[in-house]
């Protein structure tokens, strides 16, 4: 199956009041992961990539490994670029198939941000590609890209959605009061935002730094507007923590074995996906583009 349109998963979250998960795979292994865990609740999923993961492995690997899990599924699956202020790197993945690109203008100012979005969605839209823009600073640093200053780029809602409309954007990634990585205190979550610029636009929001967020406010989020949930550090720490049980498993029994390795990670990381489309309400949800 092609990989179906982040754009087209997203609206269709909107209408139906669940959100889209949006997962950052870090290997075959996670991508494995969680597209089982998308087709074993019947999910509609979407694969998102770090700029650093896309330099590791090189796209068209990274292409390959999600297309040949896309195949399998029978969930629609996307793939998604995520946080990326390098345009060489956004015409990478959109000449590999990527569904859809974020381009991260954060770190510029509001008039090179307006203008250098809409250069990426004319790219992006000649090849059938979406694109997810980010103006704002969301918190934290994300595999090597954001910044910890919360207030460097923080706009009205009016002129979020004007820049949003006059670029055609696809999906905004507005700030939201959530950040990237583990929460060090609890956050001031903008929920009312998210409904302010639901009344103003039809386009897709998005909600960054899932991480450590509860059910109800997850809930909150998706009851307000929000279609597409980015959850990255809950799939790392689940990564991580299996390979660490495993292998201070195989120091003790004497049995090295990398595939039952790659198995348990396997495992784990699919259960923390499905406790996040529980979650997010987008169980049993896939049957529209599959
Ligand atoms: P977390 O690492 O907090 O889950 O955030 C993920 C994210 O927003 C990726 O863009």
């Amino acid at each position: 199956m092609t990989f179906a349109s982040t754009k087209q998963l997203a609206l269709e979250a909107r209408a139906a009041g669940y959100a889209v998960p949006a997962v950052n795979i870090v290997d075959g292994i996670s991508i494995a992961a969680v597209v089982k865990a998308a087709d074993s609740v019947g999910s509609p999923i979407i694969l998102q990539t770090s700029v650093k993961t896309v330099k590791y492995f090189g796209a068209p690997v990274l292409a390959a490994l999600a297309q040949a899990a896309a195949d399998d599924a029978s969930v629609p699956v996307a793939l998604h670029l995520d946080h990326c202020p390098d345009r060489a790197v956004i015409t990478e993945a959109i000449a590999h198939g990527w569904s859809s690109v974020l381009f991260d203008a954060s770190d510029r100012p509001f008039d090179v941000a307006r203008a250098e979005t809409a250069e990426v969605t004319a790219e992006a839209h000649a090849r059938g590609v979406d694109v997810e823009s980010e103006i704002e600073n969301i918190v934290g640093v994300e595999d090597g890209v954001g910044s910890d200053d919360p207030n460097v780029h923080f706009y009205s809602d009016e002129q979020l959605v004007e820049v949003a409309q006059e670029t055609s954007t696809d999906l905004i990634a507005p700030a939201l009061g959530t950040a990237h990585g583990l929460y060090k205190a609890a956050p001031v979550l903008l929920v009312d935002r998210v409904r302010a610029l639901a009344a103003l636009t039809d386009i897709p929001i998005v909600l960054h730094g899932g991480t450590g967020l509860s059910a109800e406010e997850f809930r909150a989020f998706i009851d307000a507007g929000v279609s597409k949930i980015n959850i990255s550090t809950a799939l790392k720490l689940s990564y991580m923590y299996s390979a660490r049980d495993h292998l201070a498993e195989a120091e003790r029994t004497g049995k090295w074995e990398p595939v039952k390795l790659f198995d348990q990670i396997r495992d784990s990381v699919t259960e923390t996906v499905i406790e996040h489309i529980q979650l997010f309400g987008s169980a049993g949800r896939a049957g529209v583009t599959a």
